[in-house]
């Protein structure tokens, strides 16, 4: 035999200088959960170690974060039902929980970055995430809604908005009304290929945030499909995107591979929150080792293509690189 393909990994050494991926918690973005009142720290059931935090708890969590190396952070509110209309009318008032949260978040941490959501699901009664009409969800009139609740995060201080609505030509409805209100350097990180999926059910727990009738067939996209994923990645690079997102992840690497091979743009994938809820649940269990299966999950993740991660386990992985640095 000439090729030995076992000499390459004859020692931890070798293994590492042929290591072709590496992951670093310098990659990842956690989502965070936001909820009313305050000294809250609620538990998610499905979703152990993740929690709804007060805009206070929230602080400390951020400044926790930052001792491990985290400093993105992908912020989701979660409101009151009685809050919420089928405009999502909340979502754009400057003085709700969520604005309030980002001017502070920013005005006491200053480098972080602040990626904000902008879609209606958390402020409509429809769970939605456009604007429902006689069981249809209306695509142009939602662009209207999304322009405000945008500015109104730009406003806050949002550094990236990031819509995760599926409404056709949102990322240049938002970028023209940035651009004309002087926000030409806050970003935007498109979901493009946003998959109709079972995985976001603990997301939905989280936020009391899903749809009260249907599903999101009609706006997100069918998980069959991914040359269809080029024309959305084409779409969103034309109207401006500065990250292309694919979400969920896993289940998706292929096209995850697939956008990072035809663009040039840094290529974003949300390992959402079903996907870490199989691996704690399997790990509570003892069916599963969680740390091992966490980095490998990840790594998968990058070597894919992605370069940025949102991940529920990003706090947990710095944690761990901390310790075993
Ligand atoms: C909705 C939104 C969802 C997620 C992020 N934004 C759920 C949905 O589309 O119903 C899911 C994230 C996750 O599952 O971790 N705008």
């Amino acid at each position: 035999m000439l090729q030995r393909p076992r000499r390459n990994r004859k020692s931890q050494v070798i293994r590492e200088l042929v290591q072709e991926t590496t992951l670093s918690e310098k990659d990842l973005i956690f989502p965070l959960f936001l909820t009313e009142g305050t000294n809250k720290v609620e538990v998610i059931k499905s979703m152990p170690n993740i929690f709804r935090f007060s805009l206070d708890t929230l602080l400390d969590e951020i400044a926790s974060c930052q001792k491990v190396g985290i400093h993105s952070f992908a912020l989701f509110p979660h409101f009151r039902e009685e809050l919420k209309d089928s405009r999502g009318s909340l979502g754009w008032d400057s003085t709700n929980m969520y604005l309030k949260a980002v001017r502070k978040i920013k005005e006491t941490f200053p480098a972080i970055c602040m990626i904000t959501d902008v879609a209606l699901d958390p402020y409509s009664s429809d769970g939605h995430d456009g604007i429902v009409k006689d069981g249809e969800i209306l695509n142009d009139e939602t662009l209207e809604v999304l322009g405000a609740m945008a500015l109104a995060q730009a406003q806050a201080g949002a550094d990236i908005i990031a819509p995760s609505d599926m409404m056709d030509g949102r990322v240049g409805y938002i970028r023209r009304i940035l651009d004309k209100n002087n926000f030409t350097n806050v970003s935007i990180m498109a979901y493009t290929a946003k998959y109709a999926s079972a995985f976001y059910g603990p997301f939905r727990d989280a936020l009391d945030s899903a749809p009260r009738h249907g599903d999101k067939k009609t706006y997100q996209m069918n998980p069959a499909n991914v040359r269809e994923a080029c024309i959305e990645a084409a779409l969103d690079t034309a109207e401006g995107a500065d990250f292309l997102m694919v979400k969920p992840a896993l289940s998706y690497l292929d096209v995850i591979k697939t956008l990072h091979d035809s663009s040039n743009l840094p290529i974003a994938a949300y390992n959402v929150s079903g996907e870490y809820a199989m691996v704690k649940a399997a790990a509570q269990q003892g069916w599963l080792d969680n740390d091992k299966t966490m980095c490998e999950i990840l790594l998968s993740i990058k070597r894919a293509g992605a370069k940025v991660i949102l991940t529920y386990f990003a706090k947990e992985f710095a944690t761990l690189q901390m310790r075993t640095k």
